[in-house]
């Protein structure tokens, strides 16, 4: 979504900087600073002279990875040039417990919102690129092992994207609604259309995984019938309108 969100940035007409640990491409508006967010002092560099700050870097396999990542940001905030701080969340937290890396999030909301920066924070459901990652490694020769109970309302990172852009020209409005996409489906009808996406039957098993993510999903805890709809639904997305780099990850 970052690159989505840099390019949606540049189009308004912003001088971006963008902070990661990769290299990145040259591209006009756009200086990129190879950093980690875990050190002090390269926040403290890649802050200074910015106006606005777009915190979407995670690591969600990593237990308390965002966290540490948050906690530098927030020390350099105070006496940064930051007028307006935005953070990337998701919908439902204070219903998904369960999850440790919904619990980080729901920590990290909590921090941003007392540190006292003029704050927007968006949420959003999960993205299409995030289930079709998932739906691909649940399946397993061509049969797709379906942990039963799961509900999704999966959105376009790229629509969720252009809404954080227009954010970043806004003014901080504290926590604003939830984004999501078109359509609230079980994973299993999801990845019955993935499928047929792909040229063949849809081959399911139920199988009750033990993945704390599909025990937070239970219930419709991941989906928002109040969120702006953003983007298309899921089955136009994996049709034609699917990005290229998106077309390529399927099998
Ligand atoms: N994925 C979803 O379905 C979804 C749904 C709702 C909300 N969100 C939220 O949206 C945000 C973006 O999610 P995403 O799925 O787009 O994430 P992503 O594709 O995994 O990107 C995360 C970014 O974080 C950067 N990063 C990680 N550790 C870093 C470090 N130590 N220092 C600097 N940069 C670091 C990574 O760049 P490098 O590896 O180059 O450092 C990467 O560009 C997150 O806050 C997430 O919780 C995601």
């Amino acid at each position: 979504m970052d690159s989505a969100c840099f390019r949606s940035c540049w189009r308004r007409g912003s001088s971006v900087r963008a902070f990661s640990r990769r290299p990145g491409m040259p591209a006009p508006g756009l200086t990129w600073i190879q950093g980690d967010l875990c050190s002090p002092s390269a926040v403290r560099q890649a802050l200074a002279g910015a106006d606005t700050l777009l915190h979407l870097a995670t690591q969600p396999l990593q237990a308390g990875a965002d966290v540490a990542l948050a906690r530098p940001l927030l020390q350099a905030l105070p006496n940064s040039d930051i007028q307006h701080a935005i953070y990337m969340s998701i919908t439902g937290l204070e219903r998904m417990q369960t999850a440790p890396y919904y619990r980080e999030k729901l920590d990290i909301e909590r921090r941003f919102e007392d540190s006292g920066v003029p704050l927007t924070l968006q949420r959003s459901t999960q993205f299409h690129e995030f289930v079709m990652q998932l739906v691909q490694r649940l399946t397993v020769s061509r049969v797709t092992l379906m942990p039963p109970g799961v509900t999704l309302q999966p959105v376009e990172a790229r629509a969720v994207a252009h809404h954080l852009a227009q954010l970043t020209v806004g003014e901080p409005a504290g926590r604003v609604r939830d984004l999501a996409g078109p359509e609230t489906a079980t994973l299993e009808h999801l990845a019955r259309e993935w499928h047929l996406q792909q040229g063949r039957r849809p081959a399911l098993l139920e199988v009750p995984l033990p993945v704390p993510l599909f025990r937070a999903w239970k219930h419709q805890a991941a989906v928002s019938p109040e969120a702006q709809v953003v983007g298309q639904s899921w089955a136009s997305w994996l049709g034609d309108a699917a990005p290229e780099d998106v077309r390529a990850m399927r099998t």
